[in-house]
């Protein structure tokens, strides 16, 4: 299985940080932001890794990274989004001539865990895996509606929604097969009234073929995109780091 990690966007909601450099190379706590999703697929024996990215901050990405030897990685490739609006999906198609038929586990960038997808990637056969956390402000990612007659499966997933159909969020890690590429090409722009490729809708294409699972994340789990959640993630691996 290969690694995607997506770190693409413009990171306005984090202004003027991100005017500094692009946000997944901020620090949480004492390294650049997307050390933490490489160490996450590293963990999982996932060493084959794509970085998307996009802004005005791309070549941060070479002089940090370099060939990720040191993270551990065995093959590092960097691709360019041309929209850094575009959208998760959208930077996702990208990665189809890297995956070359492949399964893939996805990240993005700005989500640190210290959860272990080992055993997801590892049991990967097809279809896609997700991986679902209780968070208190759900509102603020894709969440699930479980169907009400068998709580185990997904009816649907709400991007953003105002009345939450549970407490879960859908967190950014997820595990495709190569019907991903089929799906994205399927996305609609107005699927969230934001005018980018939506990997729920993606998910959603999944769940309407009944071949979406899903998993919860044990241990922490945040994305660092606002001045909130970047704080919060510091402060978890500050603690994690002083045991
Ligand atoms: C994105 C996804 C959302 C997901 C979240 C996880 O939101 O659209 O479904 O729950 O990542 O971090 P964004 O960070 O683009 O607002």
């Amino acid at each position: 299985m290969k690694g995607v990690i997506l770190a693409g966007g413009l990171g306005t909601r984090l202004y003027p940080l991100t005017h500094v450099t692009n946000k997944h190379l901020l620090p949480v706590y004492n390294k650049p932001m997307i050390f933490y999703p490489i160490q996450t697929l590293v963990d999982a024996g996932i060493t084959d890794i794509m970085i998307i990215t996009s802004g005005p901050h791309v070549g941060h990405f070479l002089g940090t990274l370099k060939n990720g030897k040191e993270l551990g990685v065995n093959h590092l490739e960097y691709a360019y989004q041309e929209k850094p609006d575009g959208g998760i999906a959208d930077a996702l198609a990208i990665a189809e001539d890297f995956a070359d038929g492949q399964s893939i586990a996805v990240i993005l960038g700005d989500n640190t865990t210290d959860a272990d997808i080992k055993k997801p990637a590892a049991n990967f056969k097809e279809g896609a895996v997700i991986f679902l956390k209780k968070v208190p402000d759900p509102q603020r990612f894709g969440v699930p509606a479980f169907d009400p007659k068998d709580k185990t499966k997904i009816a649907r997933i709400d991007e953003k929604p105002e009345k939450p159909a549970s407490d879960f969020a859908v967190t950014g890690l997820y595990i495709y097969d190569n019907k991903v590429f089929d799906y994205i090409r399927q996305c609609d722009p107005n699927f969230a009234g934001r005018n980018q490729l939506e990997i729920t809708q993606v998910n959603n294409f999944y769940i309407q073929d009944k071949a979406l699972r899903w998993e919860e994340l044990k241990g922490f789990w945040s994305d660092a995109g606002t001045f909130n959640s970047l704080f919060t993630s510091s402060q978890f691996w500050a603690k994690k780091a002083e045991k």
